[in-house]
């Protein structure tokens, strides 16, 4: 490894952390707001020793092929699905991820949009600005009460069991299904009020939410979405949201991101999009960015990487 490595930094990162970076070695920063198209990320991947990625950033085998030199890539995310893990691993190529520091930012969002959603909070601020707040109406703008109610949590990793503890705090019953333990998930998708995601998006994961799982869900309940869009059949959760199988969704992750404003899905009825803001809080993406740093230093020190992916 020279000791200067190359380094391709796929956005302008404004965090304490790259100062580090830029200190130990020769760091490339793509200049735009938009993540590099395939075409750019392979130029700029061909000198590169290291990357350091987002989840904007898609890192298959052609970008792999494309970069002789590379042996590390970093991935300023805990989900790992934008890079082909097995394609690197093959090539002998690390690949380290930040877990842990975006557990607590993420189910505070999880259970942000299921507030929001079980409480009407955007019908709600949107009538207001629309002068149609007449008066208190005793049976105008009811939702569903969270104590007492039934938390179903899809998936069981870090995220997942921190939405339960914020469960527990709102008086909450939560289940969970996971491939190795909590209830068959047609159980939990019966007697959910609430639905939760927490997968990561694998080929077993992709459309784990679609129509049959959608139509097995209570009328009455309201899906949640903070793990990667793809999880979710986006054609299948519109015809139910059109159709009344379910009451209701919030969705941080969609595909494509971002989701076009004309997209069809948005037409649905109950519907609440945010823009992949699960890890953004200020301190959050600050050591996010220290995590992808670390790794970044320790592969090319030839150490192991701190925050390896499995
Ligand atoms: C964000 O989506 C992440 O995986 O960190």
């Amino acid at each position: 490894m020279p000791a200067m490595a190359h380094v391709f930094v796929t956005r302008k990162l404004p965090f304490p952390a790259l100062e580090r970076l830029r200190a130990a070695h020769d760091v490339h920063e793509w200049p735009g707001e938009l993540p590099p198209g395939p075409d750019d990320m392979r130029a700029h991947a061909r000198e590169a020793d290291a990357l350091l990625t987002l989840v904007t950033d898609p890192v298959g085998a052609d970008v792999l092929d494309a970069a002789p030199a590379l042996k590390a890539i970093a991935n300023m995310a805990v989900g790992t699905d934008n890079i082909d893990v097995e394609a690197a691993a093959a090539r002998g190529i690390a690949v380290g991820n930040t877990p842990d520091v975006l557990t607590d930012a993420t189910a505070d969002l999880a259970f942000a949009l299921l507030l929001a959603l079980a409480r009407r909070i955007v019908p709600g601020a949107a009538k207001v600005r629309a002068g149609e707040w007449r008066t208190w109406e005793p049976a105008g703008d009811l939702g569903a009460d969270l104590a007492g109610a039934t938390l179903g949590i899809v998936g069981w990793g870090r995220i997942g069991q921190a939405v339960a503890r914020r469960a527990d705090g709102f008086g909450m019953e939560v289940v969970h299904s996971s491939r190795s333990s909590g209830v068959p998930f047609d159980e939990l998708l019966g007697r959910a009020d609430f639905v939760s995601v927490h997968t990561p998006l694998t080929p077993e994961t992709r459309h784990l939410i679609g129509t049959d799982a959608l139509a097995r869900m209570k009328p009455t309940a309201l899906l949640v979405n903070t793990s990667r869009g793809g999880v979710v059949d986006q054609d299948a959760l519109r015809a139910a949201l059109h159709a009344g199988e379910i009451a209701g969704a919030a969705l941080d992750v969609t595909e494509p991101e971002p989701l076009p404003a004309d997209h069809p899905l948005l037409d649905a009825p109950s519907l609440l999009v945010v823009p992949h803001v699960g890890s953004a809080t200020v301190r959050t993406r600050a050591r996010m960015a220290e995590m992808a740093v670390e790794n970044l230093l320790a592969a090319l020190d030839e150490r192991p990487m701190p925050h390896p992916v499995a």
